[in-house]
């Protein structure tokens, strides 16, 4: 029973939180004299005891204090003595856990914010010195249209500024506080929720005692923005694992993020990218794991939401090293501008100019364009040669509606220039982007 009963060995990580819940109850509990001025300032200061000893010894995994809300009431009984159990007026250890681990994950979504500014400035810093850079841009990873590595990289920053207001949405839902609420009912003691949640940073106290205490929607938001930045970053990866190949060739990671092989010498494999792109799987199973526990319980508290915490704990933790994994490959990455430049001219992936230039210039309809640039793209195909290596009497033979002032469209650098339309991959609009990203930013 003790061990199966016993939250202790994950859950003091909430310390620091429990002891700030506590010493605001307490303020509280004598401000309204519901405990006595001077009994008030000794579970006070034993609080802060308390504290100084965690912060020396750390928490012991005491499985018969059970939890850390009961260990922290035992250490600060051997502080001060019995006045330690007036503590628990117009309180309960339900009301206690939701606000502690609200505390939590506010403190976890302003460290995760913090490190997702960081992998948007490594990519805003990436993108500007890569804006002119062409690459083959994909659609069924097939070479498409050239767009610049700097255009590229922005995609993610834009993602990361949609993600970072997840969370920002996630925590001003979450800021409020339950203590107060006591087991599920509220109190009959005269307290005033409204100083508690003032004093532990809540924009105020929530509004029903049962919901208070039995939901955890907040961690599953938590969650749910923690796995999309996981995805999102797990993409990033999968492009690096790729671009990395020998085939792609397109980036070389920096020895930093890259690891040997313990037999073959001339491996330099992507492992931390991998991980990523593996830690998000992970990540998608505690969003999981926390619904899956919650969405059978009547209210109100059950212990089953005891196990809401290991998993927002491992999915921080792993959400943690990801940004950072990622931030870092970012940063030191050499993008092998020269091979992404020779792929975007072999793919023929301005076909889609030539058919516009035939469009603009021809008031061919696009229909018909498409088919004469599919026919151009065959012959040049069979000769083994870029587009704009066909001689014009191939291509007037094609349609005699082609001049050479064709070949100012066919370059991959007149195409990535010629869209420049809001959000194109043009390096003008991609400057913009990046000056406008980093005015955001500030
Ligand atoms: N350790 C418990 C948890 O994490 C604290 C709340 C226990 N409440 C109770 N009535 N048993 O959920």
């Amino acid at each position: 029973m003790r061990e199966i009963n016993a939250s202790i060995p994950f859950d003091k990580r909430l310390w620091r939180q429990d002891l700030a819940g506590s010493k605001a109850h307490v303020a509280m509990l004598g401000a309204t004299g519901i405990v006595g001025p001077q009994d008030a300032a000794t579970i006070s200061a034993g609080l802060d005891t308390v504290a100084a000893h965690y912060e020396a010894n750390g928490v012991a995994e005491d499985m018969v204090l059970e939890d850390i809300h009961m260990q922290s009431e035992a250490r600060l009984a051997e502080a001060i003595g019995p006045v330690a159990g007036r503590l628990h007026t117009a309180r309960s250890r339900n009301d206690q856990v939701a606000t502690d681990f609200r505390l939590w994950v506010r403190d976890a979504i302003d460290q995760v914010d913090v490190a997702l500014k960081g992998f948007q400035l490594a990519l805003l810093a990436r993108a500007e010195e890569h804006a002119d850079s062409v690459m083959p841009g994909f659609t069924h990873l097939q070479s498409a249209q050239p767009v610049t590595l700097g255009h590229h990289l922005m995609a993610y920053f834009e993602m990361t500024a949609r993600d970072r207001s997840r969370f920002a949405d996630a925590r001003a839902r979450g800021n409020r506080s339950p203590l107060g609420s006591a087991a599920l009912a509220g109190t009959g003691f005269p307290i005033d929720r409204e100083m508690t949640a003032a004093a532990l940073g809540f924009d105020g106290p929530t509004r029903n005692s049962l919901d208070a205490v039995s939901d955890r929607d907040f961690a599953i938001e938590y969650l749910t923005a923690a796995a999309q930045v996981a995805l999102h970053l797990s993409r990033l990866a999968e492009e690096f694992i790729l671009w990395a190949s020998q085939p792609f060739g397109f980036v070389s990671l920096s020895d930093q993020w890259s690891t040997g092989s313990s037999i073959m010498p001339q491996k330099r494999n992507p492992d931390a990218a991998e991980l990523v792109r593996g830690h998000s799987g992970r990540i998608i199973g505690c969003l999981t794991a926390l619904m899956v526990t919650m969405k059978g319980l009547p209210l109100a508290y059950s212990k089953d939401m005891q196990d809401d915490k290991p998993p927002v704990f491992e999915a921080h933790d792993l959400l943690g090293l990801s940004i950072a994994a990622m931030t870092g490959m970012v940063e030191s990455a050499t993008f092998r501008t020269p091979r992404m430049r020779a792929a975007a001219e072999a793919g023929f992936s301005t076909a889609t100019d030539l058919a516009d230039w035939l469009v603009r210039e021809g008031g061919i309809p696009f229909r018909e364009a498409h088919h004469i640039t599919g026919r151009a793209v065959k012959l040049a195909e069979e000769r083994g040669i870029a587009l704009d290596q066909l001689p014009l009497e191939d291509l007037t033979a094609i349609d005699a509606r082609i001049d050479d002032r064709v070949y100012g469209v066919l370059s991959v650098d007149a195409s990535v220039a010629s869209r420049t339309s809001f959000g194109g991959t043009a390096p003008a609009r991609v400057r913009a982007a990046i000056a406008a990203a980093r005015e955001e930013l500030a």
